[in-house]
């Protein structure tokens, strides 16, 4: 099966789109990155996506609409599958979202219902949870709504601030996004209403992660 075509949006450090090209150098992984747009033109990301020798775009955001348009027609001109959203810090026209139903995901850090919006780790911490962790969605246009991909859990631990939890998250992070698009490129996961369904795993990636396993350690899911 030909890999799916995924670009990435980004607006900053660009750790999980690392993750992802990291991912897909493995020519066995089912996706690669034909392109990365960034809405800022000082996002590190974009020098990541430029090393890989992939193909990368600056669309400053002016407008929600006019952000859109243009997104839109490079994603076209790239015939792009998947649109992968790794630290996209805006919100994303309406009409658009919708127009890539099910073909657009995103990652949060926290277990989704739990804590949308920004901050999520310090929502967190304040709201004094033993475990938070990270979800990758399909997008919906409300913030950090739509049907849950895959999540992994990550403890608190005492003496937590928002910058220990947010680092401990993130390792896992790195983990979960490639897993989430290797099982949609393979054409695995269905959303069934509002819930995700993925053919082949019975107790689907929702992980217990050690967060102090090396980082890029695959994840074990049970697999049906
Ligand atoms: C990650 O924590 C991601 O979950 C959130 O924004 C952060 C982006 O980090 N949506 P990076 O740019 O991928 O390093």
């Amino acid at each position: 099966m030909a890999r799916q075509r995924v670009g990435v949006l980004i607006s900053g450090r660009g750790s999980n789109l690392r993750a992802l090209i990291d991912a897909c150098a493995d020519p066995a992984y089912p996706a690669e990155i034909v392109s990365v747009v960034s809405d800022r033109a000082e996002a590190p990301g974009l020098a990541l996506a430029a090393a890989a020798g992939i193909f990368g775009v600056v669309i400053p955001h002016r407008t929600r609409p006019a952000f859109a348009a243009e997104a839109e027609a490079l994603l076209r001109r790239q015939r792009v599958d998947l649109v992968c959203l790794a630290g996209f810090m805006r919100v994303l026209d309406a009409t658009f979202v919708e127009g890539w139903r099910d073909r657009m995901d995103n990652i949060h850090p926290s277990l989704l219902p739990a804590f949308p919006g920004l901050h999520p780790q310090r929502q967190a911490l304040a709201a004094g949870v033993r475990f938070s962790g990270c979800t990758v969605h399909f997008v919906r246009p409300e913030v950090d709504a739509g049907p849950i991909i895959a999540q992994a859990v990550v403890p608190t631990r005492p003496g937590d601030d928002e910058a220990s939890l947010s680092a401990r998250i993130l390792g896992v992070e790195h983990r979960l996004y490639p897993l989430a698009v290797r099982l949609i490129a393979e054409g695995r996961v269905r959303v069934v209403g509002s819930k995700v369904e993925i053919d082949g795993w019975q107790a689907p990636t929702m992980a217990l992660l050690n967060p102090d396993e090396a980082p890029g350690e695959p994840l074990a899911a049970n697999r049906g």
